[in-house]
């Protein structure tokens, strides 16, 4: 069985006693979990994580890189700090920096052509907003943004790729895709990346994101094409996360 991931988006969220707390209350279910628990701490957290989780199965991620590697660029983080400080992980192209901060998709490859190149595993976020789905476009948009990568990437690195389905109108909304839904979504991921190539389908892990609480995380876990979650708001509270790891076995 391909193991499963449940990653933790804490966005821009907490302190340091925050981040102490959840990395203490989600341990123990990490540590017993057969599968791969990340985190995605704000970067001024992410050594401090390094250090506490040293010795347990808790993984560490990134919430965004710059698109540049090195240099005169006030204020980015570059993908080689990220790894530097003991990242596996970057998330990229999440929704959020899409529509609040402009990523095109043209940059979403390019941030991932850097995370790839400094070993970092990027998680791809793509998924349509509500007017798209309700237009029936949500094949074309997430056709366009995965295959802009592919552009840019080549088919091969989605073997070094997670992609995370996060329909906007569900992230923070309490507004959850159906377990269905979701599933028909990450189906045609898998199809549309497979047209590509026929190497990709073994390795390749599609996780839904979009309000996963610990009440409805078993019923995606347990779909075919779901092979994990990306949670947000729930994964800053470390008794509901833990419920969500432990939903897994
Ligand atoms: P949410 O966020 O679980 O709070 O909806 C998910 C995400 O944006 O990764």
């Amino acid at each position: 069985m391909k193991k499963k991931m449940i990653a933790g988006n804490w966005k821009m969220n907490g302190d340091v006693a925050t981040a102490l707390d959840i990395i203490a209350g989600i341990t123990d279910a990490a540590n017993q979990s057969q599968h791969d628990v990340v985190i995605a701490p704000p970067f001024v957290y992410l050594s401090l994580a390094a250090e506490k989780i040293l010795s347990s199965k808790i993984q560490l991620g990134a919430q965004n890189l710059a698109d540049q590697e090195v240099g005169a660029y006030t204020g980015e983080i570059s993908a080689k700090m990220l790894a530097d400080v003991g990242c596996q992980y970057v998330l990229v192209g999440h929704s959020e920096r899409r529509q609040l901060y402009g990523e095109t998709d043209l940059l979403v490859a390019q941030k991932t052509i850097l995370a790839l190149e400094n070993g970092l595993v990027p998680i791809l976020c793509v998924g349509e907003t509500l007017e798209e789905r309700e237009s029936n476009q949500w094949k074309d948009v997430i056709t366009t943004q995965l295959l802009s990568v592919v552009d840019h990437c080549g088919i091969d690195a989605f073997k070094n790729i997670i992609v995370a389905y996060e329909p906007v109108w569900a992230i923070g909304t309490g507004k959850s895709a159906s377990a269905d839904i979701a599933n028909e979504v990450h189906e045609f991921i898998y199809y549309t990346l497979s047209c590509k190539s026929d190497n990709i389908r073994p390795s390749l892990k599609v996780l839904y994101g979009g309000s996963v609480t610990a009440e409805n995380s078993a019923q995606y876990m347990s779909q075919e094409y779901i092979d994990g979650v990306l949670v947000g708001g729930a994964s800053l509270k470390p008794s509901v996360f833990s419920e969500i790891i432990r939903s897994v076995e």
